[in-house]
């Protein structure tokens, strides 16, 4: 029997080869605007991506389907209770693009803290006019303290990487517990509170939910010390950016370093990209060649074991525990 997929057309097929092999025995269909619609009742698998949102509206669409396969570590694009009611698996590509992720935050750590975007836009515009003693100053790392708002794979990985460059770390975790391997980085953990009023920098590691989003607001800008850098890889909506901007704007922070904003893209005449300190990419967290190809062979082993009725390598829990 062969299972009807679809996959968005911004992976690469090659990367999706695993579908199309005889013994995955899938007919794989590319954009879901593709599936003529009367076919639309055979599709049992969906890979999708962060950018696209799955929602009641699209599973009514496709009553069949068994398995919501989501090529990213995050899936706030997903509705939970929507997948939930109509018992379609999901599932996530965790661990393969904590590396990645990580090596990029500690790229915007230090981009941040020594002012490269700037002191490299000014080089190739033209303001390098010499070598000055006072040009372009910015902090070291070694001795300061950097607080991870949450402590899973991603943070401690970041947190590993901040311990070699001699920062001190503390955390929030999720759980009133410590971390096992907290007390390996002399880690120590504390409130939001805290952590905000202790960290030289501050980096964000939680999934976006209803309880994360906009956790970075006027009120938790303001409780950062004076000149403290705020670094986010998460996902944009943690951060206030209307209250970022005013922090940035008055100098109150140092600096801000984001890989994720909201929406995305962000529209490039936006305040924030013209804000003091403040240095934007296009959420490239994930982006190495290993680590993409890595997400797509992961959301592939979801997909198949998800339209075959098998459990998942990497579900996620429908349920709140
Ligand atoms: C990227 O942001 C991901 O969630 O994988």
């Amino acid at each position: 029997m062969t299972h009807l997929v679809v996959v968005p057309p911004e992976v690469p097929r090659e990367w999706l080869a695993r579908l199309d092999q005889p013994e995955a025995g899938c007919e794989v269909i590319v954009g879901i605007d593709a599936v003529p619609t009367p076919r639309l009742p055979e599709v049992v698998g969906l890979l999708s991506l962060l950018t696209m949102p799955v929602d009641l509206e699209l599973l009514v669409r496709l009553p069949a389907l068994r398995v919501v396969s989501n090529m990213a570590v995050g899936y706030d694009n997903v509705v939970i209770p929507a997948c939930a009611a109509r018992g379609v698996a999901l599932g996530n590509t965790p661990g393969v693009l904590t590396d990645a992720t990580a090596d990029l935050t500690m790229a915007l750590l230090l981009a941040a803290a020594r002012r490269i975007d700037e002191a490299a836009l000014d080089a190739r515009e033209g303001r390098w006019h010499t070598w000055t003693p006072d040009g372009w100053l910015g902090v070291e790392l070694r001795g300061t303290t950097l607080g991870v708002v949450g402590l899973g794979k991603i943070g401690y990985a970041v947190a590993e990487r901040a311990r070699g460059f001699g920062m001190q770390i503390c955390y929030v975790g999720r759980s009133d517990h410590d971390h096992p391997d907290a007390a390996k980085l002399g880690a120590q953990r504390l409130s939001f509170t805290e952590l905000l009023a202790r960290a030289d920098i501050v980096t964000l590691h939680v999934p976006l939910t209803d309880e994360t989003q906009g956790m970075i607001d006027a009120a938790a800008l303001e409780q950062m010390k004076p000149e403290a850098i705020l670094i986010n890889t998460s996902r944009g909506a943690i951060v206030d950016q209307d209250a970022l901007l005013a922090a940035l704007t008055t100098g109150r922070l140092r600096g801000a370093a984001l890989d994720v904003t909201s929406p995305e893209p962000l529209p490039p005449a936006h305040p924030l990209f013209a804000a003091p300190g403040c240095l934007i990419l296009p959420h490239i967290g994930s982006a190495t060649h290993t680590t993409r190809r890595r997400m797509a062979e992961l959301a592939c082993l979801n997909l198949l074991a998800g339209v075959r009725g098998e459990p998942l390598p990497h579900p996620v829990a429908l349920t709140q525990p």
